[in-house]
């Protein structure tokens, strides 16, 4: 059993769908949460589960990236983590830890990426026109959301959508992604296959 770290800033909406998805799908265990913001939503889910939670707030480290990424990593380290999971965590990793957890660090961003990587994707999204949005599992490189796509999930976009309706009707299938591929991702292997059944199972009893 691969155990896993989140790194949060927010609410921790995805890390919730980590949590409840984790029995279930017997592949992973989360044994840290770390917000290098005090007070973030998630924490409290955290604690909730019995999932020992740390802050480690970024801006005693001011510029100094790295320094505040040495205190990440040997919180994770002593945990004896092996999967780093980002869910919605603000700060852009620098090269040299992105190094340290080289294929053992990921990503969910709410864009069908390549397109619309960085902020405010449902606004850009709708802008560009895309008939298709989406959400997208990534395994983390240096470029920020940039790396080998583990799975995505596609919705419809509609003349009615604003960035508030995308962001409300994707959500639901960013917590579907995550932990399927997140266990696929444990489990050794991400084909497809793994969760593609699980996620057309979803949709068919979600409709819109
Ligand atoms: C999600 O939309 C995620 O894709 C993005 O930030 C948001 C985090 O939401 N990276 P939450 O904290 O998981 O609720």
């Amino acid at each position: 059993m691969k155990k896993v770290g989140v790194l949060i800033s927010g609410r921790g909406s995805n890390l919730q769908a980590l949590i409840d998805a984790q029995p279930r799908l017997g592949a992973y265990q989360i044994a840290l949460v770390i917000s290098n913001i005090a007070g973030a939503g998630g924490l409290a889910r955290a604690e909730a589960a019995g999932i020992k939670a740390l802050v480690i707030e970024h801006r005693p480290y001011g510029k100094d990236r790295e320094s505040f990424e040495r205190a990440v990593n040997a919180a994770l380290r002593s945990a004896g983590i092996d999967i780093v999971a980002l869910a919605g965590f603000m700060r852009v990793l620098t090269p040299w830890f992105v190094a340290a957890w080289r294929d053992r660090i990921i990503n969910i961003h709410p864009s069908l990426l390549p397109a619309f990587p960085g902020r405010d994707t449902h606004a850009r999204a709708l802008a560009a026109g895309v008939k298709l949005h989406g959400c997208t599992v990534h395994i983390v490189r240096d470029a920020v959301d940039d790396g080998p796509i583990i799975g995505q999930a596609a919705i419809p976009v509609t003349p009615q959508d604003t960035p508030e309706t995308l962001a409300e009707r994707l959500l639901p299938v960013e917590h579907a992604l995550y932990p399927l591929c997140l266990a696929a991702f444990a489990g050794g292997d991400a084909p497809p296959a793994a969760f593609q059944p699980a996620l057309n199972y979803w949709f068919a009893a979600n409709p819109r």
